[in-house]
């Protein structure tokens, strides 16, 4: 049965009405999957369309030469969203391509430490695993805190027994709503002199970032989740101290380095080092777009009504019989897990579609040692973003009520 969704009077807010207004994909769907990619706001589809537009109409790389000046803007846009100057900004393919290029950046060899946290994304923790099979590195995890999430004193702790190369740490995971105190660890690295890698895809777009604050040599994003951004595109940050040291990506090509002499390459002076030569142009306005967009909603005023929103949502599914909230964490935010008893995460997620609800399933292998701890298979992930409305909030809770019903009536048939 669909569900209808009928915005409250109240919440027709002129603001609201505008981001509403301005999503195409709202008119269509209740998308609960901004974790998985948010709705793009029509600026960002017309950046991206424009583009392509004009490479088809006088080729890509005239088209590229034509918007100069809104491809310095990007730059200048993703800057702003991390509070530091487009020299910092290298545009990639995604927060992977970042993480990677800049772990790259480290020469790691046999008997180097990588600390890293219990959340750690799924990707990362593979790499991880890949650089200890094939290069001798060793990983670990540091402990949580009692509430959840990475200790930064017992980080300290593990740096003052044995040194490690780096610091990495997933601010908000994959697999659920916690955030995790990346300042408080950047303070340990910076005290203890070690290279910081900060993971901010999930959270950048909802939670306010200021590079200097998390004193983080890279941090890596994401543009289509909170952000609002196209697939297939995302950003990194590299600090002035990294570009110093001459950190550079192992695979460097022509975009990061000039081919000096027959046995010499010099490296860019910014962080473009870290980028590839060949781009989707288009997305990079796009990207470009979703950062102004971001700006002009206000990231905190945006991170605070989709931190509201999942609020209301966790209270609302924890008063339901058989449902469990598996978010912990001092601070939490706008990712909403639960497991539901006798339901599989992914029938959810298809059973929620059919009612025209998005939403995504968070397998056990997401988040292995999280979900071993908290004794569940997998969860259904439920990410709401400011521009959804109350009554969606509603309509979630409402169809999962129906479901588990349905399913306790069914059991005592
Ligand atoms: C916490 C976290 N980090 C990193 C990534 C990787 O992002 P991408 O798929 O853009 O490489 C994801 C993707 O879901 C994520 O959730």
């Amino acid at each position: 049965m669909a569900i209808e969704i009928r915005p409250r009077a109240a919440e027709l807010d002129l603001s609201l009405a505008r981001w509403r207004a301005d999503t195409p994909g709202c008119a269509h769907r209740n998308h609960l999957n901004n974790a998985g990619a948010a709705l793009m706001p029509k600026p960002v589809i017309d950046a991206i369309e424009d583009h392509i537009n004009l490479e088809g109409e006088i080729g890509g790389y005239e088209a590229e030469n034509a918007r100069q000046e809104a491809i310095a803007a990007a730059y200048d846009g993703i800057g702003a969203i991390v509070a530091a100057p487009a020299r910092n900004m290298a545009i990639v393919a995604n927060a992977t391509a970042g993480f990677v290029q800049s772990l790259s950046a480290f020469d790691l060899t046999s008997g180097d430490g990588i600390i890293t946290s219990r959340c750690d994304y799924t990707s990362y923790q593979i790499t991880f695993l890949s650089l200890a099979k094939r290069l001798g590195v060793e990983i670990r995890h540091a402990p949580d805190l009692p509430e959840g999430g990475i200790d930064p004193g017992a980080v300290r702790d593990m740096l003052r027994q044995r040194r490690a190369r780096l610091v990495h740490v997933s601010w908000v995971p994959t697999n659920s709503g916690l955030v995790q105190d990346v300042a408080a660890v950047g303070a340990v690295c910076e005290e203890a002199g070690v290279p910081y890698v900060v993971d901010a895809c999930q959270a950048v777009g909802q939670l306010g970032i200021d590079v200097a604050r998390l004193r983080c040599d890279y941090l890596s994003v994401t543009a289509r989740k909170f952000l609002r951004g196209p697939r297939g595109i995302g950003f990194m940050y590299a600090s002035d101290r990294a570009l110093a040291r001459g950190d550079h990506p192992l695979f460097v090509d022509m975009r990061g380095a000039r081919w000096v002499d027959v046995d010499r390459y010099q490296l860019v002076d910014n962080a473009q080092r870290f980028e590839d030569w060949e781009f989707p142009w288009a997305l990079v306005l796009g990207l470009g777009a979703a950062a102004r967009y971001a700006r002009d909603v206000g990231i905190e005023r945006g991170g605070e009504r989709a931190a509201s929103l999942a609020a209301t949502l966790r209270r609302e599914l924890a008063a339901i019989d058989g449902v469990r909230v598996l978010d912990r964490g001092r601070e939490q935010c706008a990712i909403v897990t639960i497991d539901v008893r006798g339901w599989d995460a992914s029938d959810l997620v298809a059973e929620l579609a059919k009612r025209r609800i998005n939403t995504s399933a968070s397998l056990r292998w997401h988040g292995l040692i999280d979900f071993a701890e908290k004794g569940t298979a997998a969860a259904l992930r439920i990410s709401p973003h400011y521009y959804n409305m109350e009554a969606e909030i509603e309509a979630v809770v409402a169809a999962l009520r129906e479901l588990v019903d349905h399913r306790r009536a069914r059991g005592r048939d």
